[in-house]
Order: structure tokens, then C-alpha cells, then sequence
């Protein structure tokens, strides 16, 4: 089926605002960015800064490629020499950036919903994309995955996907459990029992990882999120991947057209063997590469409601 790609909206700051329509839409620009579509924004200048207060490499970098693969002026952000460190906030800190011209703020902050303030101002006029708040929302994460999902199966719809780990503490299984759902995808839950919230079951359902490797069609492992536990986690590193981690074992059980997918950054020999991040049936490379088509798609979306 055809999708219109000229998807358009103002911020993209949870996946939840999207329609089915414009997902597809996204990927299917995307895809044609990696197959080596062009497109010039505008003759004057677009400008665009990159505000992460939390660590990151693959968002931050591939939202760095995307912006200067479209030709957009990329206006350096250093959280740890800007004006916050003499206390400024995150709300006047855009407020400043708006006001000097700065047309789109992609942000990733450790608070939960903290583009609300934003989106609700009267004078902040840039665009706000998401690059991640606390447990919330992770929508070109989200994307990203799904691109990798449609580009192996073409579809959605009876797929089996298993969300395996930390996923109370996982802005990406949030994302990904809400969308894969509306999308036809049967959606199923394992990892520690700690880190599984009923509200999940809206979306799936848990199962034994044992069960759920013969039969997911894709197994997309979530990294340990230390820096969002509140106390100390019981769990060995080895006792963790024995128990709840794809070990070269299970990997064995898996069917053999099933993919492994994995957000990253990856704790080798804890969510799954080291030697599976780079094997036959893992796509974590190809998630990472997908990632600098679908933010350069986001792009485009909020930059077509100019
Ligand atoms: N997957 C992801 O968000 O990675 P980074 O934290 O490196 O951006």
C-alpha cells in the first residue's frame, strides 16, 4: 500500500500524537532519504540546536547527520556551559533560543513531560522534538525501530514482537508497546517481574522468556536503566543474562527468520551475549543507521508546517 509522505506537524514530543497514517508515511520517507532522496528545505537559513541534558551518542549524533545531511544551520548546545549552570531554566533557556532564532530545539531531558511548559508558552515558537524524557517517551527511537521492523517484514499485522527487560524504567518499550499495538503488531512482555507494571498489559502480555523465544518474530532486548532505580537492583550482572537475557542458548531457540533488535547502548553478556549484537539475525547496526533517515523524515514533518 501507498502512504503519502508529506507528513507535517508542528512538534513531535510523544508517539502518541501520531496517526497510524503518518507513521507509515514516516518510514516511507525515510526509506527513500536512505535510498537517496534529496530535499532543500528553504533558500534562507533553518536553525537548529541539539539540547541533550542527558548522556546520548546514537540521538544525539544521528540528529546531528540527519540535520546537515537536509542543510540546516546546527547551533552548538553545551548543557554544562550554557546559562542553566547560573541557574537559568529549561523554559527560559528555549525561551532565549526562540528569541534569537533558532527554529527547531530537539531535546532530551531526564524529566518526565518537561515539553509541556513549552508547548504551552505563548512566545516560545520553535518546533520541540523529543529526544527522550525520563521513563516517557522515546518517539524517533520508536520510529527508528519500526522502520527496521517494516524493512524486514513489510508489514505489522500478526507480527509477534517480545519486549524483554527493564521496561517500567523504558521510555522506549513505552513508546514501541503503544504504537506496535495500534499498528496490527501482538505485542508480549518479559524480563523481571520488578520491573513490570498491569498498566503493560493495555498493550501485551507478559510470558516466560523460555516460551516467548520460540515464538517472537522479533526479540528486542532493553538495556538495564541503573540511572532511573531508586534502590540497588539485586541482580548480577551474570545472574541477570542467565535469567532474563538472550544468551547464545536462547538465541538458538529463535525462529529462523526472527530478528534481534536492542535500543543501545548495549551491556554486552548482560541483556544478550556480546558476540549477538553483530550476528546474522541481529539488526542493532541497521536500527542505528535507520536512525539518521527517520530523524531527517521528523525533520522534514515539522519543518512542512512551516
Ligand atoms: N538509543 C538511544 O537513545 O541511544 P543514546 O542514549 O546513545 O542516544
Amino acid at each position: 500500500m501507498e502512504y503519502d509522505e508529506s507528513v507535517s506537524f508542528n512538534h513531535l514530543v510523544s508517539v502518541e500524537s501520531l496517526t497510524n497514517q503518518e507513521v507509515l508515511g514516516l518510514i516511507r520517507r525515510a526509506s527513500a532519504f536512505k535510498n537517496g532522496a534529496s530535499w532543500t528545505p528553504s533558500n534562507k537559513p533553518i536553525f537548529v540546536t541539539n539540547l541533550f541534558f542527558e548522556d546520548s551518542t546514537r540521538t544525539h549524533k544521528s540528529f546531528e547527520v540527519a540535520e546537515k545531511k537536509l542543510g540546516l544551520e546546527v547551533i552548538s548546545f553545551d548543557a554544562t556551559t550554557s546559562s542553566i549552570k547560573k541557574g537559568e531554566t529549561l523554559y527560559d533557556t528555549l525561551l532565549t533560543l526562540s528569541a534569537i532564532g533558532v527554529d527547531i530545539a530537539v531535546i532530551r531531558h531526564s524529566k518526565e513531560r518537561y515539553y509541556e511548559e513549552l508547548l504551552n508558552s505563548p512566545t516560545i515558537s520553535c518546533h520541540i522534538i523529543n529526544g527522550g524524557d525520563g521513563s516517557g517517551q522515546h518517539p524517533s527511537q520508536c520510529l527508528l525501530d519500526l522502520m527496521t521492523i517494516y524493512e524486514e517484514f513489510g508489514t505489522f499485522h500478526g507480527l509477534k514482537v517480545a519486549i524483554v527487560g527493564d521496561i517500567s524504567h523504558s521510555r522506549v518499550a513505552r513508546s514501541n508497546m503503544q504504537l506496535l499495538q495500534r499498528l496490527g503488531a501482538s505485542v508480549y512482555f518479559s524480563g523481571p517481574k520488578d520491573w513490570y507494571d498491569s498498566s503493560f498489559e493495555t498493550y501485551g502480555h507478559y510470558l516466560p522468556l523460555d516460551e516467548l523465544v520460540k515464538i517472537a518474530d522479533v526479540m528486542m532486548m532493553l538495556r538495564v536503566q541503573h540511572e532511573r532505580h531508586h534502590t540497588e537492583t539485586n541482580f548480577s550482572k551474570e545472574r541477570y543474562h542467565k535469567e532474563y537475557g538472550l544468551t547464545k542458548q536462547r538465541a538458538g531457540q529463535m525462529k529462523k527468520e526472527a530478528i534481534i533488535m536492542h535500543p543501545a547502548p548495549v551491556n554486552r553478556d548482560v541483556e544478550l551475549a556480546g558476540e549477538l549484537v553483530e550476528s546474522k539475525q541481529s539488526r542493532i547496526v541497521t536500527q542505528m543507521r535507520n536512525g539518521v533517515y527517520i530523524r531527517m523524515a521528523v525533520l522534514q514533518a515539522v519543518l512542512n508546517n512551516n
